[in-house]
């Protein structure tokens, strides 16, 4: 038996790619171990977003090093964003690599390393417009819940982000691929569907714009709950809020990334909304439902953000009243608009900042979470908690994790009904009503 080892960075479509890599090593007879010193082969599927994320990941290749020392039949792939924007230079500072595989070239992953491909060849880095792995599923994460990509690149060109340059325009997956996907993984069980992409709710074919997908989706047997990430606060139309308030399949909550409150540094950042706009969508949601649930991203000290612009970052927080935040510490990425600049903020100053907005954020998180109490909800059982295994945890549709005595046999995957009536440090708990 051939044993391969993945190792995932970055975002959930990282996690999407990887588990499609699985699905075709699996189909050439490949399985899949926890530890990469078992494996025979190992593949690390890197990000770029922030310099931390490369920094980690070239951090766990090099401890292969003593690995393939022991096994020099081991072959390493690095694949994902990190392969793309560093490719040739990496394989000269981690000598371990036998390939790296860009995000167009995934389908030779299991030729490469089982020695059946037609060439020696070992960088793919191309950009391959046409490439969009049709027929090409993803390995079931759980039996319960699953990720489907249904876009991929971007065109937005946020000054900062080195996304667009890895990744390339955006290429949305044909709809019937798409549906099809949906239901093989409906036909084993799955009712909880996280549909992916840069900019999700731009997806458009010939036949399907995002609201009609939704639609589409929630029409496929089986299917109770459809997320999806990342939205762009541009593409929420009319037609999307419609189906987003009313298709009772679409859960309630949604990651939008603001970045910045103060609409100089939304200029800068070239992020085709307003401060005003992105607020009219909260507000549209939330008049309607006054729990829906709302995560951000939010860049803190981007380049010539002066103490003021930050100000309008805090306000817009504590105006939004999101249910969660990530924070980010602006880090230059070489190759984008934004990093031609000097940067006109110190480390410490960048980090300060990054403090004052979590403070506040945390207050924000306890008190949308205070919120729920009182409330009777329906929990997608996921798991039995890891502090204490007598109880479980599971998620709202506004996704809220829960914590729960299961009463009788629960197991993860069932839908279950909780008084939510207390709430320890951030984590709200819940009675199981029978
Ligand atoms: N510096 C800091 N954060 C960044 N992000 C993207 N690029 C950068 C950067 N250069 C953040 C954005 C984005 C999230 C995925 O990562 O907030 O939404
Ligand atoms: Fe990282 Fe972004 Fe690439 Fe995902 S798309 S792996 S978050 S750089």
């Amino acid at each position: 038996m051939i044993r391969y080892h993945l190792a995932t960075y970055g975002c959930q479509m990282n996690e999407y790619d990887s588990a499609m890599i699985a699905r075709k090593l699996e189909a050439r007879g490949c399985i899949s171990v926890d530890t990469p010193e078992e494996a025979d082969f190992i593949i690390v599927n890197t990000c770029s977003v922030r310099e931390k994320a490369e920094e980690t990941a070239i951090a766990r290749i090099s401890k292969f090093k003593p690995i393939k020392k022991k096994n020099p039949d081991l072959k390493v792939v690095v694949c994902g964003c990190m392969a793309k924007n560093r490719g040739k230079e990496l394989f000269k500072k981690l000598k371990m690599v036998n390939f790296i595989v860009g995000p167009d070239h995934y389908e030779k992953i299991p030729d490469l390393l089982l020695g059946t491909y037609p060439t020696k060849e070992r960088i793919f880095l191309e950009e391959d417009l046409e490439q969009n792995y049709v027929g090409d599923f993803a390995k079931i994460q759980n039996h319960f819940s699953t990720f489907i990509t249904i876009q991929r690149g971007c065109n937005k060109r946020c000054s900062y982000c080195i996304v667009p340059y890895l990744r390339g325009p955006e290429k949305y997956r044909e709809t019937q691929d798409v549906l099809d996907e949906v239901k093989m993984v409906a036909d084993k069980g799955i009712t909880e569907i996280m549909l992916l992409g840069q900019t999700v709710n731009a997806y458009k074919t010939k036949d399907c714009d995002f609201p009609q997908l939704l639609t589409k989706i929630s029409e496929i047997g089986g299917i109770r709950r459809i997320r999806f990430t990342s939205p762009h606060p541009r593409h929420y139309t009319n037609e999307l809020i419609d189906v987003l308030l009313n298709n009772s399949k679409v859960c309630h909550y949604a990651h939008i990334p603001l970045q910045s409150g103060s609409d100089a540094m939304l200029k800068k950042m070239r992020r085709q909304h307003n401060l005003e706009q992105y607020m009219s969508i909260i507000e549209q949601l939330r008049s309607k439902d006054p729990y829906y649930g709302i995560s951000t991203d939010i860049i803190c000290g981007f380049v010539g953000e002066t103490e003021e612009d930050f100000e309008w970052t805090l306000k817009a927080t504590e105006q939004a009243q999101f249910d969660s935040a990530f924070m980010f510490i602006y880090s230059p990425r070489q190759g984008t608009e934004s990093a031609k600049e000097v940067e006109t903020l110190t480390e410490q100053e960048k980090l300060e900042r990054h403090g004052r907005l979590v403070e506040l954020q945390n207050s924000i998180t306890l008190k949308r979470n205070q919120m729920m109490l009182g409330r009777t909800e329906e929990i997608l059982v996921e798991r039995a908690s890891s502090k204490d295994i007598s109880e479980m945890v599971g998620k709202t549709d506004n996704f809220k994790k829960v914590v729960f005595k299961p009463q009788g046999i629960v197991r993860p995957g069932d839908y279950i009904t909780c008084k939510l009536n207390d709430i320890r440090g951030w984590t709200i708990r819940g009675e199981m009503e029978k």
